[in-house]
């Protein structure tokens, strides 16, 4: 029974939530650096770590105001120290310590995508394990076994760019602009999806792994043509371009569904969890909704609000390696 303040700076979101008892949402407070980066259509590291220095005071104030949460009540402050841009990492481990340290509170270091790999609890109110855990973010695309909070076994993971990226870098072959997931959720919407058949690729077929950048390759192609690059953006219309989205989604969402069905039987898991960025998707969603319901597995989606990089996620792994024990010293460090 813990009250614990978690800290989250891992990427371009600087966020920070008060969790009680591990499942109680006090509060999640976010705010985005879209409008920072979106001129130069991606991520821009060096105006990431300053902007978190820039939000983070207010952000974790915030947090514990809307929680109705005192210094004094808190348990512990928690943070999520690796992986992600290192600048950035620095930035909410450096506030994390002072604060603990200023406070006297326990100091909890938190894999920030272990704790997107358990999100899907928050909601639930419970843990859903033995289960596999599917993590589709901008950074991340992995398979894991997830025994309990504290054996995390990954046993799947992208041989190169992440499902996240590819939706990014495939908004910014089409022009849409910055962050690509949401934007291609949305155009595909109206598009046709069997439009194209842009590649699957399946690495082998018992291979958990992923691969997008061939995807991204054909989308960029069909774009331009053959081993060309640029030119062929003026020539698409309205629908031709959501037709592409609506393609492109469909391919990833299919291999994604399809390795995680392919977890399952490996494993032998009747429990599917789903966190990250992209698993805010809408045709993701959907999909494995219904691939889990004829394999009769239940399904626990995180819910929009925790899928992206936030601060209750981070108190909330917390909790349960402060009741284990596993607090960290003042020479916790950031690690990309
Ligand atoms: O987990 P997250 O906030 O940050 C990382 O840890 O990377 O995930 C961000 C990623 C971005 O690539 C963004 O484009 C993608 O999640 N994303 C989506 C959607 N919403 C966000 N991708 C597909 N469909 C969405 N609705
Ligand atoms: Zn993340």
């Amino acid at each position: 029974m813990a009250l614990i303040l978690g800290i989250e700076t891992s990427c371009d979101e600087t966020s920070a939530g008060v969790v009680a008892d591990g499942y109680d949402v006090r509060s999640n407070v976010v705010a985005t650096q879209f409008d920072l980066h979106a001129k130069f259509g991606g991520i821009v590291p060096e105006i990431a770590s300053r902007a978190h220095i820039e939000q983070l005071d207010g952000v974790a104030q915030e947090a514990l105001e809307r929680a109705g949460a005192s210094r004094a009540s808190l348990d512990a402050v928690a943070v999520s120290y690796t992986p992600g841009l290192v600048g950035s990492l620095l930035i909410g481990v450096a506030a994390a310590k002072t604060l603990a340290w200023a406070w006297s509170k326990p100091l909890i270091g938190v894999n920030h995508v272990e704790a997107h790999a358990c999100s899907a609890a928050l909601a639930l109110g419970r843990a859903p394990w033995p289960a596999v855990a599917l993590v589709v973010s901008g950074g991340h695309t992995s398979l894991y076994h997830v025994h309990d909070f504290d054996r995390i076994e990954r046993i799947g993971c992208t041989t190169d760019d992440a499902a996240g990226e590819a939706f990014d870098k495939v908004a910014s072959i089409l022009d849409l602009g910055y962050p690509g997931g949401p934007i291609i959720d949305r155009t595909a919407a109206g598009g046709n999806p069997d439009a194209i058949g842009f590649p699957r690729t399946m690495l082998g077929r018992h291979s958990l792994d992923f691969s997008f950048s061939g995807i991204k390759t054909a989308v960029l192609y069909h774009v331009h043509g053959p081993g060309k690059t640029t030119g062929g953006l003026e020539r698409l219309g309205p629908g031709d371009i959501a037709d592409i989205a609506a393609s492109f989604q469909a391919a990833v969402v299919d291999v994604l569904v399809a390795k995680t069905m392919l977890a399952v039987e490996q494993t032998g898991t009747r429990s599917v969890v789903v966190g990250g960025g992209v698993a805010a998707n809408g045709r993701l969603r959907g999909e494995l909704a219904t691939a889990c319901g004829k394999a009769g597995v239940e399904l626990h989606l995180t819910p929009l609000a925790y899928c992206t990089d936030n601060g209750p996620m981070i108190a909330a792994l917390a909790e349960h390696h402060l009741a284990a024990g596993r607090t960290a010293g003042f020479d916790l460090a950031a690690r990309a």
